[in-house]
């Protein structure tokens, strides 16, 4: 069953929730399969997966098709679409930005930012919304931690009481000081998933591509539960050595199955 907004604001203070990316369609699959409750399809797909600079190059094009993916290997997640740079820009466009990633498979739509007037106009036509501050990569200049002076962490905690004001229901944290994360939890009734905001978070999110340790960067507040691009690269050498001594094709066992695990 998909879980609701009311689902996880249920679990604040109580239950932590634990949040993945996710942008392909096996492994979302496999995701729900060790019941992850929610994923975002976020324009880190940009990065992580497509190989530009920034976050900036996404479109809503490529957010569509992502999300149908993971829609179509997550049957049962509540799956939050990203609202791609500037495609929020005005409550109209973000309104119409919206209902693109909701018609691929969205059950919820993250935007970068106190846009109150923009977050106020989805929720007005009932969709849910997850607001998103501290670090916001689609309008920063380095991907540093902010939130360090006392203006900076007044702006903050100002932005984050104005997306619950105009209706967010979840609201992401992205690297700024633990004890401000923490301060944010306790003065919202919202739950906050932390990245890099650490341990006193409502939930936790992570880059799934961070989390296989598939890439060649990481950010330093992530932790690789595997080494995906060495199985990778061992498996393209493999293949490419028995090609080369003719092994392959001969001799395969293959593995049946479903690929669960
Ligand atoms: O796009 C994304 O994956 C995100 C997370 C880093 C929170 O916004
Ligand atoms: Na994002």
């Amino acid at each position: 069953m998909i879980l609701q907004p009311k689902d996880f604001q249920a679990r604040k203070g109580n239950q932590p929730i634990a949040m993945l990316t996710a942008y392909t369609c096996p492994v979302a699959r496999n995701i729900e399969e060790a019941g992850i409750p929610v994923i975002l399809v976020g324009d880190t797909v940009g990065m992580v997966e497509m190989g530009f600079d920034s976050t900036r190059d996404v479109t809503l094009e490529h957010m569509e098709y992502h999300i149908g993916a993971v829609r179509r290997g997550a049957p049962k997640t509540h799956i939050i679409g990203d609202l791609p740079y500037r495609t929020d820009r005005d409550p109209q466009t973000a309104l119409a930005s919206a209902r693109r990633l909701l018609a691929a498979g969205a059950d919820s739509i993250k935007l970068e930012g106190a846009k109150v007037a923009e977050i106020r106009a989805l929720v007005d036509a009932g969709i849910a919304v997850v607001g998103h501050t501290g670090l916001t990569p689609q309008t920063a200049t380095s991907f540093k931690q902010v939130g360090k002076t006392d203006t900076q962490a007044q702006q903050i905690l100002d932005d984050a009481r104005a997306i619950e004001a105009a209706g967010a229901f979840m609201l992401v944290i992205e690297h700024v000081p633990y004890r401000l994360a923490a301060r944010l939890t306790e003065q919202l009734g919202i739950p906050t998933i932390g990245i890099g905001a650490g341990p006193d978070c409502d939930g936790q999110v992570l880059v799934i591509n961070d989390a296989l340790g598939l890439g060649d960067y990481w950010p330093p507040f992530s932790k690789q539960y595997a080494h995906a691009s060495r199985t990778i690269a061992q498996v393209a050498r493999d293949f490419s050595r028995e090609v080369a001594s003719r092994e392959f094709p001969n001799n395969i066992i293959p593995l049946t199955g479903t690929g669960k695990t």
